[in-house]
């Protein structure tokens, strides 16, 4: 693993759906959802991937840790060249670059208990005894804010902020170096996405992890990302500091979204979490 490097490295990364010709030839459903898209994931940082319903954020998300293949383009992760994995390099890589998707009653089995989702992916990546496995989750799950009698629930007896706590447990229970984090907080409330948010910051201190934060609100984006890259139809249009974006964005596009915010006057140059409650 390269220490030095960025945590992330992605360059002409593009990915076609519906490339599979149908009876007409010509799919026409054929879409580029991304399009040459270049970026870097700083190493215990937080790139911050925005942009409107459609453009290509979640399918960048997936890309990056080959949950799908790409058409075109490097993807270097941990210092590692993703295309060249084997089915067992891959395993191995997904104990250190994880995800946390939008809605945690999805994401999590609905017939498992907490403890069991917290600890599965340890059955997967470590020959942890059971109790070991029960030891880690049990802590974890303290450190997300959770009690120990969430241990013996099921998802269905849960809130969403709990839920969606337990998700990050799980997402981290394998110590990564890297998290995409996809919509991570849109299924919660106001107050509860910036108790999440906050939680996500704090690890990040803890543990030196690097996000790919992919939100299409931006005050939620503004309370984590170091860089934010902005995204339509599959382009990349714009990227830089946090500050540089939100404070001087290059593109019209980008400046729009900014007008958008409800609540910010043009004028308004600074968000504060403050602002965003
Ligand atoms: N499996 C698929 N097959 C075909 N098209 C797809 C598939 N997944 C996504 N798309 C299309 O690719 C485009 C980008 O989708 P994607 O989910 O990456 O957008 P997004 O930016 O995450 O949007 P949202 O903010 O709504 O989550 C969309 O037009 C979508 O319809
Ligand atoms: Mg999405």
């Amino acid at each position: 693993m390269n220490a030095l490097g960025p945590t992330l490295s992605v360059k002409g990364l593009t990915k076609v759906y519906g490339r599979r010709p149908t009876l007409l030839r010509r799919n026409p459903h054929r879409l580029t959802a991304v399009d040459h898209v270049d970026f870097d994931v700083a190493a215990g940082e937080t790139l911050g991937l925005v942009g409107e319903s459609g453009a290509g954020k979640s399918t960048v998300g997936r890309l990056v840790l080959r949950l799908i293949e790409a058409d075109e383009g490097s993807i270097n992760l941990l210092g590692t060249d993703i295309a060249e994995l084997s089915r067992m390099g891959l395993r191995r890589m997904r104990s250190h670059a994880t995800m946390i998707f939008q809605d945690p009653y999805t994401s999590l089995d609905p017939r498992m208990l907490i403890k069991d989702s917290v600890a599965e992916p340890l059955i997967v990546h470590t020959d942890d005894s059971r109790a070991t496995r029960y030891e880690k989750a049990f802590e974890l799950l303290q450190r997300v804010g959770l009690d120990p009698a969430h241990m013996e629930r099921f998802p269905y007896e849960m809130s969403g902020g709990q839920l969606q706590r337990v998700a990050i447990a799980r997402a981290l229970i394998t110590d990564p170096s890297f998290i995409v984090c996809d919509e991570p907080v849109a299924a919660l409330d106001v107050s509860t996405q910036a108790q999440v948010i906050n939680l996500l910051n704090e690890l990040q201190q803890e543990r030196g992890i690097s996000y790919l934060f992919i939100s299409h609100d931006l005050r939620l984006v503004r309370l984590i990302a170091d860089e934010v890259a902005v995204m339509r139809h599959g382009r990349l249009l714009e990227i830089g500091s946090a500050e540089k974006v939100f404070t001087d964005p290059e593109d019209a596009y980008t400046r729009e979204l900014l007008a958008a915010i409800p609540g910010r006057s043009p004028r308004q140059r600074r968000f504060t979490a403050a602002s965003f409650t």
